[in-house]
């Protein structure tokens, strides 16, 4: 891989999961690849799994590591060709080229601004950075996507169920009182069409999410009958597409909860937290067997080792 953005960077996701299960199982293969670089983790906005594991993951391959929230810096000029006479002080090819001088590889989070449809889906500022860096770049969670967070998914969903070789997943919405970037949501069914498992769709008219993450998948408007015989399911908030960035419903009748459960074929319950709790879901849930959150969430440290160790060594080119 030259960069870690989205799943297309990804020559071939089952050797990537393979790769992560066996990173988990045996941990470094040949740490000197690691041993000794630098990796610098820039937030734009907070974090605390993404920030931990991927730290942690660079510290474990014997990596030095810097994380700065963006705020702590100039703030950056993203367009081309601009007279910078405003309060933007530095230009995002100048930040790109400078850390690259000082660091092996860069990890950047930056959320959306929800208003500006368009605008987020050219998730402009990663993709200037990864234009101007000569060092590789992970997406911490862009604008529209989260491949760490769906690498991670398919890893637990690997372990957790093996036995069967199709599942039924279930991506569900669930209500949540402030407007929720899609990047989760389109990343997981990016990374799930990579897969042989059959995906289903369910959230209220209205929060259909782009089209291109839905094709293949089927979209079912009764969340009941969605989770009828779901192996999986992973919950997840999203504000709408169109109207973009709205919060079309906060319908308390979408929070996943044990009687829903009852009717999956006792389905493993997935999010990528955090999660407001008995909002999004019942703490009967969370707290139930079949909750695999602190396991997915573990799982993020050996996606993360994973993505840095292949990306230093130009593993996996998508
Ligand atoms: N799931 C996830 O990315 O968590 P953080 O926002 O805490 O990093």
């Amino acid at each position: 891989m030259k960069h870690f953005y989205s799943v297309d960077s990804v020559s071939n996701v089952g050797a990537l999961v393979s790769d992560a299960l066996a990173m988990k199982r045996h941990s470094v293969p040949h740490p000197h690849h690691t041993q000794g670089k630098s990796m610098l983790l820039l937030f734009f906005n907070p974090s605390l799994r993404t920030r931990l594991s991927t730290q942690l993951a660079a510290q474990q391959l014997g990596m030095h590591t810097i994380c700065m929230n963006a705020g702590e810096g100039w703030k950056w000029e993203i367009e081309s060709g601009v007279i910078m006479n405003m309060d933007k002080a530095e230009h995002i090819k100048d930040a790109a080229k400078v850390i690259s001088q000082y660091v092996d590889i860069v990890g950047i989070r930056s959320f959306p601004g929800l208003t500006d449809r368009e605008e987020d889906y050219r998730d402009e500022l990663m993709q200037e950075f990864m234009t101007h860096a000569e060092i590789p770049v992970v997406n911490m969670e862009s604008s529209i996507y989260h491949p760490l967070q769906s690498l991670t998914d398919l890893i637990t969903i690997e372990e957790a169920r093996a036995d069967r070789a199709k599942l039924k997943v279930v991506l569900s919405w669930a209500p949540h009182p402030k407007a929720l970037p899609q990047a989760v949501s389109n990343s997981f069914l990016q990374w799930m069409a990579k897969t042989n498992h059959e995906v289903t769709v369910t959230h209220p008219h209205g929060y259909e999410l782009k089209e291109e993450f839905t094709q293949g998948t089927t979209i079912e408007y009764d969340q009941m009958k969605a989770f009828e015989g779901a192996d999986i399911i992973y919950t997840k908030n999203w504000s709408a597409y169109e109207p973009y960035g709205q919060i079309l419903t906060e319908d308390q009748h979408w929070m996943v909860n044990k009687k829903k459960m009852a009717v999956t074929n006792e389905a493993k319950f997935m999010h990528c937290l955090p999660v407001r709790r008995n909002v999004v879901v019942t703490d009967g849930v969370m707290n139930g067997p079949n909750a695999l959150i602190y396991q997915q969430a573990g799982n993020r440290l050996h996606a993360a080792k994973t993505v840095i160790y292949n990306l230093l060594n130009q593993k996996n080119n998508g």
